[in-house]
């Protein structure tokens, strides 16, 4: 099937685990290309639902390899309690690796991510509080210390790291932050306790990936969060801080664009948002609380209730372009079930302007004022349908307007959460 990036067009959450898994079946190389344990990726399959944090969501599917990439951030202790409950669950992890070159959240990141979360006070950003910012800050800050993967094949090299690491961050808790300092011994024992369990799975990521590819592997490339949480070109600075856009997939696994054959662009029906940050069509009224009871819009991994509103085809025809998509995957359609009719916002207004793009100027973008277009309804349950004509006439126009909106077909419906409650399209390819 060749190589394939399933990337978030909106805000995260669009359902990139369940697809990820569906196209895994036709896959030999799964590749999680960015983000840590801020991500919640959710694979219901038969009934029983598996939440995934780090591990690429192929991994029910033995004989796949699934691959965490070198643009991830890593949390050992997470990582571990997450191998123990898949294995828990009669998931096989042995086709799990680590590349070498992703960057270690420590400890002592989450402790500044809460810190740096209270210091900022009202414009806080409302992370999930695992470390991200921090852990990428180190990255990007080149120190000589900073911690990789490969740091836990050598325990005194880790701890050596680690000691001058937290020199600098204690100096950062007591001095700016107010938050209390850690010791060298609550940093490092616990990570020193799992690193042989990771050890035999730390590859060259990179090298791994060119073997695969040379003996004619279809690589999938799993992104988290969501287009417009990207560091570039996202709602500054109320985003996550790396690139959840698909062309970090080649960044992250080293490859040059012309190794992507196809993007598929996963959407909501609707649209939502975790933490703060501007929002065009939210709903925080019954719609939106209709929205977030019928779709369970509550977050995976912090538990946090989602801002909910209608669908804005302005952030999907954006998203389409900066991604590239070949295809939108639909998912949660059936959430839509329950309304006569259906708003989809169809452009943005702005000082008496039409606007078809979201403006990268977040001055201008907090300004912007929806313009809705109202389709009808279909207000019957579509859990049980498997084709395009099992769709009532009502949900199938919705799903094309939207697709003409997007400038992008749609490729795949999905009207519930389990692996079989899903419509392939042409388009999907
Ligand atoms: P991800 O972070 O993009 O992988 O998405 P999440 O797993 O955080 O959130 C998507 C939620 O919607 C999960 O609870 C999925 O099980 C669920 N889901 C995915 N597709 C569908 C769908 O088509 N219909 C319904 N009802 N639920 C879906
Ligand atoms: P998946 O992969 C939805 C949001 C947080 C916050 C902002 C920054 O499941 O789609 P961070 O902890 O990354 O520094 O938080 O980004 N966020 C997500 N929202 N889905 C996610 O992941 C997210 N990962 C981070 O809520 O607003
Ligand atoms: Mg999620």
């Amino acid at each position: 099937m060749g190589n394939t990036v399933v990337v978030g067009l909106q805000w995260g959450d669009e359902g990139k685990g369940k697809v990820t898994d569906l196209l895994a079946q036709r896959a030999d190389v799964v590749v999680r290309y960015q983000g840590g344990n801020n991500a919640g990726h959710t694979v219901v399959v038969g009934g029983r639902t598996l939440k995934l944090h780090l591990v690429p969501s192929g991994i029910l599917h033995p004989g796949v390899l699934c691959l965490m990439g070198d643009g991830m951030v890593v949390d050992p202790l997470v990582l571990c309690r997450e191998i123990d409950e898949l294995e828990a669950n009669g998931v096989s992890t042995g086709q799990l690796r680590i590349s070498g070159n992703a960057h270690l959240i420590m400890p002592y990141h989450i402790r500044m991510d809460e810190a740096q979360e209270r210091a900022r006070g009202a414009s806080k950003i409302g992370t999930t509080q695992r470390g991200i910012g921090p852990a990428y800050c180190d990255k990007t800050a080149r120190l000589p210390h900073s911690i990789r993967a490969w740091d836990l094949l050598d325990s005194q090299r880790l701890t050596e790291r680690a000691a001058a690491q937290l020199e600098l961050k204690n100096r950062c808790f007591t001095h700016l932050l107010d938050a209390e300092p850690m010791t060298l011994e609550e940093v490092v024992e616990p990570i020193l306790a799992v690193a042989p369990r990771l050890t035999d799975r730390i590859v060259d990521g990179r090298t791994v990936l060119y073997e695969r590819l040379d003996a004619g592997a279809s690589v999938l490339f799993e992104g988290a969060q969501g287009t417009f949480l990207d560091l570039n070109h996202g709602t500054y600075p109320y985003v996550t801080s790396s690139h959840p856009i698909a062309a970090e997939a080649c960044v992250s696994a080293g490859l040059g664009p012309g190794a992507i054959d196809r993007v598929i662009g996963v959407a909501k029906a609707y649209t939502t948002r975790v933490g703060a940050g501007v929002f065009v069509t939210e709903q925080d009224n019954e719609y939106g609380n209709t929205i977030r009871e019928r779709g369970h819009e509550y977050g995976t991994t912090t538990g946090r209730p989602r801002r909910c509103g209608w669908l804005d085809c302005v952030v999907l025809r954006t998203a389409a372009r900066i991604n590239g998509a070949h295809a939108i995957a639909l998912t949660l359609l059936d959430v839509l079930d329950a309304f006569d009719t259906v708003p989809v916002c169809v452009a943005y207004e702005l000082d008496g302007r039409t606007l078809e793009y979201v403006p990268s100027n977040q001055d201008d973008l907090v300004r912007c004022r929806p313009v809705y277009e109202e389709l009808p309804g279909w207000q019957q349950p579509i859990g049980g349908c498997r084709t395009w004509d099992d769709l009532p006439a009502a949900a199938r126009a919705y799903v094309e307007r939207l697709g003409q909106l997007a400038g992008t077909p749609v490729g795949l419906v999905g009207v519930g959460a389990d692996r079989e409650q899903t419509i392939i399209l042409p388009a999907l390819g």
